[in-house]
Formats: C-alpha cells, structure tokens, sequence
C-alpha cells in the first residue's frame, strides 16, 4: 500500500502513534515537551530509564501509552540542531520508516513543533525531507511474491507530520514526491527481471509511463537503425532472439522565449541483461547482470520526475535498449564494425558493449537535436568500483562549469558524486591498429573506468558540453541504506532533476 504523507499545523487525525523529537542529552523538543506535561512525566521517566537513548540523530526509542487510542510514543533522536541538514533529517525519516514499522505502527503523527535544524535548512524543509525519507525508504518491490508479505509492507499506511511550517512543507514535499516516482519508477525498471524486462517490453513501459505525463515518445525499430546505420548498438544486440530499441523522450517545458535556447539531454545505457556476449562473463552474481540498464532507467526515472513536476525547461532522454547474448549471430572479438558516426571500432571483448550502444545514440542526438549539455548514465565498468567501492559513482566532464552544477546538485540530494579524469592519453588508448577505435584499452582493467571515458569522448562534438556517470557500483546495493532499500536503487534521478531544476528553469 502506497504511504500516504500529509501536513497539518494542528492535530486533527486520529492516530495510534505520536513521534516526538529528542536532542542529544535528553533536551526535548517543544512537542516532547508538551506532550510529557499531558502524559504526566511519560518522556522525562523515559528518559532516565533508558541511558542507552541520549537523542543522538537517528536513535529512536518506543514508549507504550495506553491513552485512549494512543498506543505508543515515539522519541525520535534529532541529535545537535546545529548538524540536522537536510540530507540527515531524510535519513532521519528513512530511520524513522524502520521503527515505525517494527513496532506495528499504523497512524502516525508526527510532531514538529518547535524543532530547529542547521542554518542552512529552511524551516518549511525540515518536514518536507524528513517526510521524503519516509516516503523514500517506503519503496519495496514484491511484484513477484505470491504471498504478499506484511511485514516489507508493514501496517503503516497514514502518516500526518503536524507543525508550524505545514503549508510550506507541503508545497515543498509535493515537489519531493513527484520526484519520488521517479526514484521507484527507476527502481522498478532495474527490479524488473530480464525475461520480462527486454529492450521492446522497456520501450513499451516508457511509452506508458510517460506519454501520459506530456512527454512525446519516439521508438526507433530495428528497422529504422538499420537505416541509420547504428552499427555499433545493433552488433551488441545482434546475438539476442529479441529486438533492440532506441527511445527518444522529449519534455517541452519551457516557455516560447527560453524554447529558443539549445536543451539539455540525458543518455542511458540500457543493456536489459548483459551476458558479456561471446566474451562470456563468469556465471558467479550474472542475475546481477539485468541491472545493466540502470543508466536508461535513471533517465527514465528523471523524465518521470521532471514531467510530474512540470519542469519549465526543455529536456531530452534518450536510452538504447539491447541484450548482450552469446549465440550463433552474436557479434564476436575480432569483428569490426562502422557506428553511426562513421567511425569504425574494433570489437576487442564483447562484454565492452556499454560504449557502443552509447556510441551511436550520443551521436544521434547531437545530430538530431544539438542539445547545449549531455550528461550520459551508464553501469559501464567494473573498474569504477575497483576505485570507488559502492559509495560514491564516477563522474568525468569535459566542461568546469557543469561538474560544479553536479556536484551542488550532487550535495542536494545526498546522491555522491566523484570527479574522475578525462585525458588526451585515455582517448589515444582507445585509438586502433586495424580500425578508428578499440572497444578495449591497451592497458585491459588498469584505469578501465578512465579509458571508457576516452572512448565515450571520441563522440562528442567540440562544443559540447558533456559529463559521463558510471553508475556501475551505486545502481543496485546489495544491503539496505537509510533510505534506500537494498536492490535497484534510482541512483542519479533526483540529481538529474536537481541539475534542471537548478539551472535550467531560471
Ligand atoms: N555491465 C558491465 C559493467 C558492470 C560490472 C556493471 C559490474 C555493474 C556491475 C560492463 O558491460 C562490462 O562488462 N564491462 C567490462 C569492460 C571490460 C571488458 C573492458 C568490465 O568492467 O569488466
Ligand atoms: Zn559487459
Ligand atoms: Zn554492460
């Protein structure tokens, strides 16, 4: 059941559970305070009982209280105000979402009353973000359980956050929740299996999701790439009984005057599973293999974000859909084939089939629609989680100017991106003895993350300014996050729609 989140300066629902906040060292909240007045020292008792809550930021606490139709209180941790910013109070809410649910809640108010964060938050925020970390953390996908179960459910279904600040909050948390589905679209996409998630049933769903919304949609057939000659992203899908699609997703958000201006497009690698091909991947975790379109449902995720919101900017989505199968049509080491730039690459290992579907939709797009700024999302390298583990993605851009607009959009959201090189040597790298390009470096896995970079950026035209995001360790997480259950996580949306939010609806 979808978790329904409203706001209220007052009270007024009826609820089984009240949560309250605490600052380190025991210092109640306005809220806490009065409450402990109308329940007769319930929270100070609390409190001198239970040494091991100090109100530290996260920890939380489940008083009983028999009162009526209130079961329990809930104290929940706020730590020092002066380090609540709004990516910890999400946290906070993602933390909140768990002993809520681990102890039966089902209607919940929340009192805010009072409760100061950092001076860096707005006070109509701290209710919004801590609300979208209960929103966030509510996600689970059970599409496939026969017995749907209650306890990932949970019983939870009414949350009612009561403060001062409630209209406010509330403008701001709708925003956050047309966001938010985005991030579970995504998340969805990447939780999908890979027999019925393929490249023409993904092209499908994006039609559905998102030509409701406003969005115009264009599938390219097999057909119509052959005409185009999009040689790289079809050999990759050569091998597969099923077909490859491309997806162009156009949002016109921007008024007639600002329309003028060049848009800013978003890529996505969409490998619907990625077998290595003829270059065969070991068969340890290659379930794992069918989180290879992270990069498209990122994108997907953020056109859906970006329409529910009605962005006033002009942005395009496009995402290459194909699966990488071995077979007796399969592309092979040794082929060399021409891309839709022209230039033609030598297939060194079939499993680099990332950097050729994006290869040829890169150039399509700047041919087709000349767009000012590119930003390209792709599980692409195992090396960039030799560098940065699962924490952090890799983030390489040609231009100082649209790294900096990542990286604040970045701290927004709390999604990490890393800054990694871009190098004249890692393009020459990618340069071949037989052909225009390799599709593997000369020097294999050392720097791979880098020398993927260098053969992306023999793509991109002078002028353009372009990032590329290895999202191959942060797409799917393997343990649960504060507000991220573990599985597809969505990574990327909310930056992307931070980045058009921040600097292209001005
Ligand atoms: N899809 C993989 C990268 C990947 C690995 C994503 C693990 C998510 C988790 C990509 O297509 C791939 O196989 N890359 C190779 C490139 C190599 C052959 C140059 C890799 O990283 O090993
Ligand atoms: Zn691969
Ligand atoms: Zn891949």
């Amino acid at each position: 059941m979808k978790l329904s989140i409203s706001f209220s300066k007052k009270d007024t629902q009826g609820h089984d559970t009240i949560v309250v906040g605490v600052y380190e060292g025991g210092r109640l909240s306005d809220s806490a305070k009065e409450l402990d007045k109308s329940a007769k020292g319930l929270i100070k008792s609390a409190l001198k009982g239970h040494k091991n809550f100090s109100g530290k930021q996260g920890q939380t606490l489940c008083l009983s209280a028999n009162k009526g139709d209130l079961v329990r209180v809930i104290l929940l941790g706020l730590g020092k105000a002066e380090n609540l910013d709004a990516i910890s109070l999400e946290t906070l809410g993602g933390k909140l979402f768990g002993a809520l649910k681990a102890c039966g809640a089902e209607k919940v108010s929340i009192h805010l009353d009072g409760v100061k964060g950092s001076k860096d938050v707005k006070a109509a925020d701290i209710g919004a973000r801590l609300a979208l970390g209960l929103r966030l953390k509510s996600y689970f996908f059970d599409k496939y359980k026969s017995k749907k179960d209650d306890k990932k459910d949970g019983k939870l279904s009414k949350v009612l956050v009561v403060g001062d600040e409630a209209t406010a909050s509330k403008k701001l948390f709708d925003t956050y929740s047309a966001v938010s589905e985005g991030v579970f679209l995504a998340r969805n996409l990447v939780n999908e299996p890979p027999n019925t998630l393929y490249p023409e049933s993904y092209a499908e769903i994006i039609k559905k999701e998102l030509k409701p919304l406003g969005v115009e949609i264009d599938i390219l057939d097999e057909k119509k790439m052959h005409k185009l000659g999009f040689g790289a992203l079809l050999a990759v899908g050569q091998g597969s009984i099923r077909e490859s699609r491309v997806v162009v997703m156009r949002w016109n958000g921007a008024s007639k005057a600002k329309s003028a201006k060049a848009p800013i497009a978003f890529v996505g690698k969409g490998v619907t599973f990625d077998t290595g091909g003829i270059s065969l991947k070991p068969g340890a975790e290659m379930d794992l293999m069918k989180m290879d379109m992270g990069g498209s449902a990122a994108v997907v995720g953020a056109m859906k974000a970006i329409a529910a919101r009605k962005a006033k900017a002009n942005v395009i989505g496009i995402v290459g859909l194909v699966e990488n199968m071995p077979s007796d049509r399969a592309y092979r080491p040794g082929d060399i084939i021409t891309s839709h730039s022209g230039k033609t690459i030598e297939v060194l290992n079939t499993d680099a089939e990332g950097r050729l579907v994006l290869a040829d939709i890169l150039t399509y797009l700047q041919d087709t629609y000349k767009p000012e700024t590119i930003i390209d999302l792709a599980t692409l390298t195992g090396a960039i989680m030799v560098a940065l583990g699962f924490e952090y993605c890799g983030a390489f851009a040609n231009d100082n100017d649209l790294w900096n607009k990542i990286e604040k959009s970045s701290k927004n959201t709390g999604e990490k991106f890393w800054r990694m090189p871009l190098d004249e040597a890692y393009r020459k790298e990618m340069e071949s003895e037989v052909a225009d390009l390799k599709n593997l470096g000369s020097l294999g896995r050392y720097g791979g993350a880098c020398s993927a970079a260098g053969f992306l950026e023999h793509f991109i035209k002078d002028g353009t300014k372009w990032a590329h995001i290895d999202i191959a360790g942060t797409a799917w997480w393997k343990s649960d996050k504060p507000t991220t259950p573990k599985g597809g996580t969505g990574f990327a949306v909310r930056t992307l729609n931070d980045i058009v939010a921040e600097n292209f609806e001005k």
